[in-house]
């Protein structure tokens, strides 16, 4: 039955392999659900014919080779973060960007600002969000993953995204940032919709709808930040409003609200879809499921697999500060680029046989990005990863998808790759 299966990847990988490279850019819509379910093909035919590539009808160049990506995420001279924008798709005719450089929006940190702003900030989140705060939260982590683990009841059939991958991010998000636990099905909702803004699929509905739901974020959380000024925590909210008082450094009070917006959007989703991915990784491979169970100290090597293969961020984007060239392609200045992590994560010329779960290479994935903007929530993704994992392995003799006959369904969108759900079939250990 192993064997069978260890024949049926290498099929599978090798008929992948072939396809991509027989595979031309042109043979490829980036909107078709086809390339969006699964944009490997896509990306492996750009990295060989067109590493920098301009993508027309949305205005933006894909970089999508390792030593494209990693260079440019460091050079943020010439890549500025500093950029808001909204590929859409059917409010006009075709895709287009909704430039919102100049509108009145929330504060731009992080993810979205440049040196020295960026700067400043990120060592005042540093500090909030700092790994030893994060280590001592594994008893927390671990607790909550129990409690959603006997709730299952030992049912044979389960969905693990709606199970852990939606409700374990985002209460430990709310336990560790101090958003009240009674709120976090609303901050969830309104997250999701502000992380969808990005999705490079909108209807006008869904564009009036996500709006509306970053405003509604924006203004509650605004109402958390003068609560906390009242009498703060010790938790990430407290130390960013004690932030905000003192020297030239502090942080205004419309920063701290745009930080709880990146740290609400950027916690959850991500950390769900690597969950729900990496289980699914395990439920198609039987041996790499008994290997880890009988070697729980290799779960973090195979999360780092996962987060390279299944990229829950696709990429990010930068805007040119200055005429430039990435490959010997020129771009003018004001030029948007996406960095594709999913992309360069499967860079034949970075990783060997990059299509393959290997628990021992050495593990230079870009999927939680590279340089200053290396994300700040990493560890405790990784955290979050090894429990959920430990205890499915723990807790079972075997699992398998419920429904191997039937695809999987993706999120659609150009920026996160999300499982909508993911039906596992479970036998208790
Ligand atoms: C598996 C889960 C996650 C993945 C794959 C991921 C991925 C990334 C990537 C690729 C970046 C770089 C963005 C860029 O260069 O433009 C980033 C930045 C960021 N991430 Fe994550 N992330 C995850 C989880 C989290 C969590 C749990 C949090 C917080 C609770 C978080 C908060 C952030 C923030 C605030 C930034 C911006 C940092 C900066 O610009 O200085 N992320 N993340």
């Amino acid at each position: 039955m192993v064997r069978l299966d260890l024949k049926f990847r290498m099929f599978y990988h090798m008929q992948d392999a072939g396809e991509q490279i027989l595979s031309k850019p042109e043979d490829f819509d980036p909107f078709d659900p086809e390339t969006i379910v699964n944009p490997f093909p896509f990306y492996a035919a750009l990295r060989k014919h067109a590493p920098v590539f301009e993508m027309r009808r949305c205005g933006y160049y894909l970089v999508t080779r390792f030593a494209d990506v990693r260079a440019a995420a460091l050079d943020t001279q010439t890549f500025s973060s500093n950029l808001v924008a909204i590929v859409t798709e059917g409010v006009a005719d075709g895709p287009q960007i909704l430039d919102l450089t100049n509108s009145p929006r929330p504060a731009d940190v992080l993810a979205i600002a440049d040196a020295p702003t960026h700067t400043r900030q990120r060592k005042l989140t540093n500090k909030a969000f700092s790994f030893r705060r994060v280590a001592k939260l594994e008893p927390f982590v671990k607790g909550l993953m129990d409690e959603l683990f006997t709730t299952l009841r030992e049912t044979s059939e389960v969905d693990w995204m709606e199970a852990v991958g939606l409700p374990f991010p985002m209460r430990i998000i709310s336990e560790l940032v101090g958003f009240p636990p009674e709120d976090a099905d609303r901050i969830q909702r309104w997250s999701d919709d502000a992380l969808d803004l990005l999705s490079g699929i909108q209807s006008q509905e869904k564009l009036g709808r996500n709006a509306l739901s970053v405003i509604e974020l924006s203004r509650y959380l605004g109402i958390l930040v003068v609560a906390a000024k009242a009498d703060p925590g010790e938790n990430v909210l407290g130390d960013l409003v004690r932030a905000t008082q003192g020297d030239e450094e502090a942080l205004s009070d419309e920063e701290v609200v745009s930080i709880l917006v990146q740290l609400a959007t950027a916690g959850q989703e991500t950390t769900g879809s690597l969950i729900a991915s990496a289980a699914m990784y395990l439920a198609r491979d039987p041996e790499l499921q008994e290997r880890l169970r009988a070697e729980p100290q290799r779960i973090p090597d195979f999360i780092e697999e996962a987060v390279r293969l299944e990229s829950p961020f696709y990429g990010h984007f930068r805007q040119t500060t200055r005429d430039t060239e990435i490959a010997g392609v020129a771009l003018p200045e004001g030029a948007r680029v996406m960095l594709c992590w999913a992309s360069a994560n499967r860079d034949e010329d970075e990783f060997t046989n990059p299509e393959q779960v290997d628990l021992d290479r050495s593990n230079t994935h870009l999927g939680f990005g590279f340089g200053p903007h290396l994300c700040i929530g990493a560890s405790l993704a990784r955290l979050e990863a090894r429990v959920a994992l430990e205890t499915l392995l723990a807790r079972t003799r075997e699992f398998s998808l419920a429904r191997p006959e039937e695809p999987l369904q993706y999120v659609e969108s150009l920026f996160l790759r999300r499982l909508k759900a993911l039906p596992l079939r479970l036998t208790y250990s």
